[in-house]
């Protein structure tokens, strides 16, 4: 049996994939990066990949009539490719429920925001605007609710006296790039397991991160 391969869709500027490729060099990860895709070909992140030598391409959603559509083209990719896990990382589109059902249990998402609270887009701005004095980020895997799925860690930062959504963004940005690595090799250890809509970690040690 050859190495886990991992398989990652980005839409910008791919910071969460490159935390999890330079930890997993660091670390030396027995695994492969199969690809990068993009849903459109400005995504900066297809250069980092390129540069690492890693398949990266656009399946630019502007040219599918519909979701199902580009989702077809996706899967059809993904399965090309090879993947035994699928990390969104900043993919900014909402997929279809066969899609996920496609690839059910091996498909991950990064969300800037301690779920359940601040589900969706604009994650900071209702952070601040709600007066949290606590803030940050959730992976999980995906099902069909939008950001709905089984929590597999989070990590919290403190909103700060004078903080606006960018310096709050950053902060969130940085414990993504610190949790988002171990979600990733975790699942790589097979030491995840998903019961109902709990994530069980075996051997257990601390899902949440305080930062
Ligand atoms: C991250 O904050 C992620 O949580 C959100 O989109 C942003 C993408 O950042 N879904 P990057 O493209 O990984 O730098």
């Amino acid at each position: 049996m050859g190495m886990p391969s991992i398989v990652t869709l980005i839409s910008g500027r791919g910071s969460n994939f490159e935390a999890i490729y330079k930890t997993a060099q660091k670390e030396q990860w027995p695994v492969t990066f199969a690809g990068v895709i993009a849903n459109n070909s400005a995504a900066k992140g297809l250069d980092f990949a390129r540069s690492q030598g890693i398949p990266a391409f656009a399946i630019e959603h502007k040219e599918h009539p519909n979701r199902e559509s580009f989702d077809a083209a996706l899967i059809q990719q993904i399965d090309a490719l090879g993947a035994d896990l699928v990390v969104l990382a900043g993919f900014m589109r909402i997929l279809t429920p066969g899609f996920i059902r496609h690839f059910e249990g091996r498909l991950i998402n990064i969300h800037p925001a301690l779920l359940p609270a601040f589900p969706g887009l604009h994650t900071h701005e209702r952070a601040l605007e709600a007066g949290v004095k606590e803030h940050g980020a959730t992976v999980h895997f995906v099902n069909e609710g939008v950001d709905e799925g089984p929590i597999i860690c989070q990590a919290s930062v403190p909103v700060l006296e004078g903080d606006d959504a960018d310096t709050l963004a950053a902060r969130v940005l940085t414990a993504e790039h610190q949790i988002y690595p171990r979600a990733v090799k975790w699942f790589l250890d097979g030491r995840l397991r998903i019961e109902g809509n709990q994530v069980k970690l075996q051997p257990p040690e601390s899902q949440f991160f305080k930062l």
